[in-house]
């Protein structure tokens, strides 16, 4: 039997065509636009088997920091494998995960001083809502049972995770029998971020609405997880940082644990080190993932504070442990990679880069917002997006037209990588893209809005 891939690439998109599932993609769909092989990376671009080049304008699904490979990272990559790959984390230690500890804790909240680690946003998640609500249970708290959310927000993909996400839509409606119990709000978006909007009053409204979420479901809650300033997956929605220091208000009031899933918008994304740093606000658990180790492998961490920590404290009969763990906790590969992207923080201007980055993204994106084809540019730090219509209805376009999966295919023909979320267009490019490459990628999208 010959288990030899084929040489050429159309025959490999065949094999891979008879063999794989790819995440988030309805496989039918390959039959007429089939994935599109990537060979390498060289700092913000991806390179095509076809040759082409483009800029990866979505850091690799919100990863990607300082570019591709690199050396820094490679670097410590390599120097780590040397000495330890991987071991269990149960039981052991190692120096990669102690200083990657000692690394990120003095630029997070002082209050978040124990670091559990896993290896996705998912799972850093679950962790923080598990250990939540252990933590009530052990205090005696057996009607905290329901966890507290905000409609359009996204978690991860596991069915916890899931759980407190958005339910009322077609990704995951099917799950609703399996999931944990939540209650969910909407929060306004934040005017003061749209490009040419006027402050209205929305605040006034949206302190309202989470008063009254927390007067209604207060005492049944566990714990509330939010997003910090920008709802990603629901729509890149910004919102005011106003509401997150009223919803952890009612969090003390009502004695619910605040989760802070900063998967997406922590490592500068946002315009500063974490999202929560704006926000002038302190969790009781902070999760991290995606830019943690600019892409390269897979890790995750979640963070809590020592009182916490002290409701899983007793001896081993009184059953306060946390039991819960992943093979690949801590592994010694992600950690020294982490360490590698961390002191990049520390060594280089990241974020002074970012900085200027977001000013020639808020400046570029101005050339975008009189277009017919869209509507409400706003940005926010390196993150920048609006709302695709029909120029001849005003209207977002239809489903079945599948207008935003065709723009991402027709942009990789123009140097681009775009991956529109319904009819949210938006740009999250690496904090080291060139702001010349952003006019750039700018014009392009004009061009191809038409
Ligand atoms: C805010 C947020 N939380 C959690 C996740 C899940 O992370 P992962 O895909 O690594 O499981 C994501 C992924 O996009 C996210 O944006």
């Amino acid at each position: 039997m010959n288990h030899l891939l084929p040489s050429e690439w159309s025959d490999r998109v065949a094999f891979d065509l008879a063999h794989v599932w790819h995440p988030f993609t309805q496989m039918k769909e390959h039959l007429e636009d089939p994935p599109v092989p990537v060979v390498g990376a060289e700092g913000v671009d991806l390179l095509l088997g076809d040759g082409r080049r483009v800029l990866d304008g979505i850091s690799s699904w919100w990863c990607n920091l300082h570019g591709h490979g690199h050396p820094r990272i490679l670097g410590a990559l390599e120097r780590q494998a040397a000495k330890l790959d991987h071991v269990m984390f149960a039981g052991f230690t190692h120096e990669p995960a102690l200083e990657l500890v000692a690394r990120l804790r003095p630029r997070l909240p002082q209050a978040m001083t124990r670091c559990f680690f896993s290896d996705n946003g998912s799972t850093a998640v679950e962790i923080a809502l598990k250990m939540a609500f252990q933590a009530q249970i052990q205090q005696g708290r057996a009607s905290r049972v329901r966890f507290g959310a905000l409609r359009e927000g996204y978690h991860g993909d596991t069915l916890g995770a899931v759980g407190v996400g958005e339910l009322d839509n077609w990704l995951t409606g099917v799950f609703r029998p399996l999931l944990l119990h939540c209650d969910r709000f909407a929060v306004p978006e934040d005017p003061r971020r749209e490009l040419g909007g006027e402050a209205t009053g929305t605040l006034e409204t949206g302190r309202a609405g989470v008063k009254a979420f927390f007067e209604a479901h207060g005492e049944t809650m566990a714990a509330f997880i939010a997003e910090p300033l920008v709802q990603g997956a629901g729509g890149m929605r910004f919102w005011a940082p106003e509401l997150l220091q009223e919803i952890r208000l009612q969090c003390d009031r009502f004695g619910i644990y605040l989760i802070l899933d900063e998967v997406m918008t922590g490592f500068g994304r946002t315009g500063s080190f974490l999202a929560l740093d704006q926000c002038g606000v302190v969790p009781d658990f902070l999760c991290l993932s995606k830019g943690l180790t600019n892409g390269a492998l897979p890790l995750s961490l979640t963070w809590t504070s020592d009182a916490v920590y002290q409701h899983f404290w007793g001896d081993y009969t009184e059953w306060k442990t946390f039991f819960h763990g992943h093979t690949y906790t801590a592994n010694p590969l992600a950690c020294a990679v982490a360490c590698a992207n961390l002191s990049l923080f520390d060594e280089e201007p990241v974020m002074a880069r970012a900085h200027a980055l977001a000013g020639a993204m808020r400046e570029a994106w101005q050339g975008l917002a009189g277009h017919p084809a869209i509507r409400r540019a706003r940005t926010l730090g390196c993150i920048a997006a609006c709302q695709m219509v029909d120029p001849r209805t005003g209207q977002p376009h239809h489903v079945e037209e599948r207008f935003g999966w065709k723009f991402h295919r027709r942009a990789l023909d123009h140097g681009l990588l775009v991956r529109p979320m319904g009819d949210c267009l938006y740009l999250m490019p690496p904090l080291a893209t060139p702001p010349a490459r952003i006019q750039e990628a700018v014009e392009t999208l004009v061009e191809l809005l038409g």
